[in-house]
């Protein structure tokens, strides 16, 4: 069964083709990012004008990659939510027409429950372990806009166990690169950056909410504004330092969590998905501590991690009767 899928929530507008759930056939994104940066953070109404813009040549662009036609599709699939507005109405209208118009089936899914279901997907040339039926599991989104814990029972039985409180994890990096003057997006730059920073000295807050699976970053992000006032005229200041240990705060707080989920409740799969899930020390620290708890942790593909349509299409699969 090819699913075409059709994802526009936020500054991408992606379109892809998967084959029976699995293997991604096509994969294209266009993104607005660029348009966005001089102003530290996603416009709306740029987002959505362009999404307007991308959206024919996205969806023929990943028909013409996959060699086919739409007569090839068996079935449609896009975001419903959660996402900016103004760029969801453009995918969904367009998805719905073109149903409309095809006589072809209509599956509206969620944005992060995909993101977890990237784990599940197969790109052409990458041969990365897949957790294949390896259910339940704990999933863990974090990205720009969410910071969300799920057990996942199946494919359509996602539970909710926590959420962040305030800022995502994502949106705690983006902010706390531009306290430090990095631009945006800030998860790759202070990804990036961390690397050199290594130290002990510095160590930012962690709000563990004991007791919830839920999450709060804000206050590490004010302990870094904090610190930058008062130490950044001071000659041995060092952005890479305190970059690395924002970062160590932020990494702690999502494996302990996670983990400690997997051992309440007695699941030995943990998916990570969104966009922080590219991050190289969380990516690190989870692989480590997870094999000390006899937990198998999954990672989509680098390309997959970031908003794309696959995991729209490859999750619309499992709704089908
Ligand atoms: O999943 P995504 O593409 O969009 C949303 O659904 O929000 O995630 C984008 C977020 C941004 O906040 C960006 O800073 C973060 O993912 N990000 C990273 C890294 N790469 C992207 N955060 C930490 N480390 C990275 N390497
Ligand atoms: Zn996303």
């Amino acid at each position: 069964m090819n699913i075409l899928g059709i994802e526009t929530s936020c500054d991408e507008t992606a379109a892809a083709v998967v084959r029976d759930g699995v293997a991604v056939l096509s994969n294209c994104i266009a993104s607005s990012l660029k348009d966005h940066q001089r102003f530290g953070g996603i416009i709306p109404e740029i987002a959505s004008r362009r999404q307007i813009e991308f959206i024919h040549w996205v969806v023929g662009e990943s028909l013409a990659k996959a060699k086919m036609t739409l007569k090839d599709i068996d079935a449609l699939a896009v975001t419903r939510s959660p996402g900016l507005i103004g760029s969801l109405l453009v995918g969904l209208c367009f998805a719905r027409a073109l149903s409309r118009a095809t006589g072809k089936p209509l599956i509206e899914i969620d944005h992060i429950k995909a993101h977890l279901y990237a784990n599940y997907l197969q790109l052409p040339k990458e041969k990365l372990a897949c957790p294949q039926n390896r259910l339940p599991a704990i999933g863990l989104v974090v990205s720009g806009g969410h910071s969300s814990l799920f057990y996942v029972k199946n494919f359509n039985d996602f539970k909710l166990l926590g959420v962040t409180r305030d800022d995502a994890a994502g949106e705690a990096f983006d902010k706390v690169a531009r306290i430090l003057e990095l631009g945006y997006p800030g998860g790759p730059v202070i990804d990036r950056l961390a690397a050199s920073g290594t130290n002990e000295e510095i160590k930012f807050p962690q709000a563990p909410l004991s007791g919830t699976y839920d999450f709060s970053f804000s206050g590490t992000k004010t302990a870094v504004l904090y610190y930058t006032q008062k130490n950044k005229s001071k000659p041995d200041y060092s952005v890479a330092k305190v970059a690395y240990a924002f970062q160590e705060s932020v990494v702690a707080v999502l494996t302990e969590k996670s983990l400690k989920a997997c051992r309440k409740l007695k699941v030995k799969t943990l998916l990570i998905g969104g966009g922080v899930a590219a991050n190289s020390a969380l990516r690190r620290r989870l692989y480590a501590r997870a094999q000390e708890q006899g937990v198998d942790v999954f990672f989509p593909p680098m390309a997959l991690c970031l908003d794309n349509a696959a995991m729209i299409a490859g999750l619309a699969y499992h709704s089908i009767g």
